[in-house]
C-alpha cells in the first residue's frame, strides 16, 4: 500500500470517529423537554431509515409471544415488509448475543446462551443482511445490559454499519410485581405465600428503578428509543408485534399504519395475558393456609400433595370473584408518573392506583367452603 493511500484511510477513519463522537455525545440537560423529543425524532428519521431494531424486553412484558411471531413469520415479514429477522433459528436465539456479552462483563446471564461461537455467527448473519432493509433482533436478556455491554455490541463491525433503534416495553410497577410474585409462588409451591401487598410495598422502588435504569442505558447507547406501555397496548388492542413492525421499525402513520397493523395482527393472535387480580393471589395464600389446617383433620388429606398457582388458573379466578373485597388507593409511587413523564408515552386510561384485596375479616363459612374446593380430595370442608 503506498503512502498516499494510507493517509486517505487514516483521514477517513478520523472523520468517521468525529461523526460518531458527535452522534454519541452526551445528552443535554433538557433531556426531558419537548425540544429534545423533537430533535430526537429528526435524528431518528434522518439516520434510521433502515435501522437495526433491538427489542430489549424486559422479562414479563410479552417477549416470548413476540419472539414466536418473529420466528414463525420471518419469511412473511421479509416478503411483506422487507424486514429481516436476525436470529430466526429459534425464538430465543438472539440471547446468544445478549448472554455472551453479559458474561464477558460479569453481568447476570443465562449460561445456556453464553457461546461466543454462536454470537460470532449471528453477527455474521446480521452483516450479510441487506443494508437497505431494516433488521429486527429481540431478546429480553438485552435489558440486563449496561453501557459497557452496549459499547462492546456497537463496536462490532456488523453493528457499526447500521443505525441502532431500541424498543422497550414499560409495565406498570404493581402489575410487574404481581407477575413476579406469581412466578415466585409457582416455583415455591409448598410454602405459604406472603401477602402480596406486603411483598409489593417492600420492593416497590426496585421495580421503578429497574425500569428507569434500562431507559438510562438505552438512551446512552442509541439516539432512538421507543418505549411503549404494556397496559396501553393491551387496552388499545395492539400487539407488541404490530407496534415494533409498524410504529418502531417502519414508522407508518394514518391508513398505511392501519393496514400494516391489521396485517401483522392477523399473524399474531392477540394473546390476552392480563395480570391476575390481587384477589387471586389472596385466594392462593388462603388456600395454602386452609390446606395446612385441613391436613390435621383428615388422613386422606394428610397424604395428599398440593400445589396451586394463580397463573392462568381459571378455578382460582372463579373463586376470587366470589370473595368479599376491600379496595384502596395504592401509594403514589405506583402511579408510574416518573416514567410516563420522562418518555411522554401513551398511557393506559385505567386507574393504576386502585387495588382490591380479599377482605379477610368478612369471610364466612361459605367462603371457606368455596376455598376448600381448590384443595385435594379429603381436604374439603364438609361440616355445616
Ligand atoms: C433467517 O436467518 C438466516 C441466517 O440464519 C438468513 O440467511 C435469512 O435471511 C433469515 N430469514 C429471514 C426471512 O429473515
Ligand atoms: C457453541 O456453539 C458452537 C456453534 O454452534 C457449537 O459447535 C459448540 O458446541 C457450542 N459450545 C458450547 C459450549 O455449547
Ligand atoms: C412444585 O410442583 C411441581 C409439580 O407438581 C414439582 O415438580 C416441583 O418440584 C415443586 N416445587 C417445589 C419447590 O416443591
Ligand atoms: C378492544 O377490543 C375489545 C373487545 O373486542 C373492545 O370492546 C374494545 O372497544 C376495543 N378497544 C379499542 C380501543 O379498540
Ligand atoms: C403507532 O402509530 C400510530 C400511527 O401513527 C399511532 O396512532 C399509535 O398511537 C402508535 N402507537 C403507539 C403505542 O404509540
Ligand atoms: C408529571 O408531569 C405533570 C405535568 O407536567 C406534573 O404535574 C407531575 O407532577 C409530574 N409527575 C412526576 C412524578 O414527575
Ligand atoms: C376424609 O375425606 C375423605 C374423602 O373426602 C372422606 O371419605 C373421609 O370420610 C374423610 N375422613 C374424615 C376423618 O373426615
Amino acid at each position: 500500500m503506498d503512502r498516499r493511500a494510507r493517509v486517505y484511510i487514516c483521514l477517513a477513519a478520523v472523520a468517521t470517529m468525529l461523526v460518531t463522537a458527535i452522534m454519541l455525545s452526551p445528552r443535554d440537560s433538557f433531556c426531558e423537554s419537548l425540544q429534545w423529543q423533537e430533535r430526537k425524532k429528526k435524528l431518528r428519521l434522518s439516520r434510521c431509515k433502515f435501522p437495526l431494531v433491538v427489542h430489549v424486553g424486559p422479562h414479563k412484558t410479552g417477549t416470548t409471544s413476540f419472539q414466536t411471531f418473529l420466528w414463525k413469520h420471518a419469511q412473511w415479514l421479509q416478503k411483506e415488509h422487507g424486514i429481516f429477522v436476525a436470529a430466526n433459528k429459534s425464538q430465543k436465539e438472539a440471547a446468544y448475543i445478549a448472554s455472551t456479552i453479559s458474561k464477558q462483563y460479569g453481568g447476570t446471564y443465562n449460561p445456556k446462551y453464553a457461546n461466543s461461537t454462536r454470537m460470532a455467527e449471528l453477527f455474521q448473519v446480521i452483516d450479510s443482511m441487506p443494508r437497505n432493509s431494516p433488521v429486527i433482533l429481540s431478546s429480553e436478556e438485552f435489558s440486563r445490559w449496561k453501557t459497557a455491554e452496549w459499547n462492546y455490541f456497537k463496536s462490532q463491525s456488523a453493528i457499526q454499519k447500521r443505525c441502532l433503534s431500541m424498543v422497550v416495553t414499560y409495565r406498570q410497577v404493581w402489575s410487574f410485581q404481581a407477575s413476579i410474585w406469581n412466578q415466585h409462588n409457582k416455583m415455591n409451591n409448598q410454602t405459604l405465600p406472603k401477602p402480596f401487598l406486603i411483598t409489593a410495598l417492600r420492593e416497590k422502588n426496585h421495580y421503578t428503578d429497574f425500569q428507569l435504569k434500562i431507559l438510562d442505558a438505552l438512551e446512552l447507547a442509541s439516539d432512538s428509543v421507543d418505549a411503549v406501555s404494556y397496559e396501553y397496548l393491551h387496552e388499545a388492542n395492539c400487539s407488541l408485534a404490530s407496534f415494533v413492525v409498524c410504529n418502531a421499525t417502519k414508522r407508518l402513520e394514518g391508513t398505511e399504519w392501519e393496514s400494516c397493523k391489521m396485517g401483522v395482527d392477523l399473524h399474531v393472535p392477540l394473546s390476552i395475558n392480563p395480570s391476575e387480580p390481587p384477589t387471586a393471589f389472596d385466594v392462593v395464600r388462603l388456600a395454602y393456609g386452609l390446606y395446612t389446617r385441613q391436613k390435621a383433620l383428615n388422613s386422606t388429606c394428610r397424604r395428599s400433595q398440593f400445589t396451586l398457582a394463580t397463573y392462568h388458573n381459571l378455578a382460582v379466578s372463579r373463586v376470587a370473584e366470589q370473595m368479599p373485597t376491600q379496595c384502596g388507593q395504592l401509594p403514589d409511587e405506583y402511579v408510574d408518573e416518573l416514567y410516563y413523564n420522562r418518555t411522554g408515552i401513551l398511557r393506559p386510561s385505567g386507574s393504576a392506583s386502585k387495588i382490591c384485596f380479599i377482605d379477610e375479616g368478612s369471610l364466612k363459612l361459605k367462603h371457606w367452603k368455596l376455598l376448600s374446593t381448590l384443595l385435594p380430595q379429603g381436604c374439603q370442608i364438609t361440616t355445616e
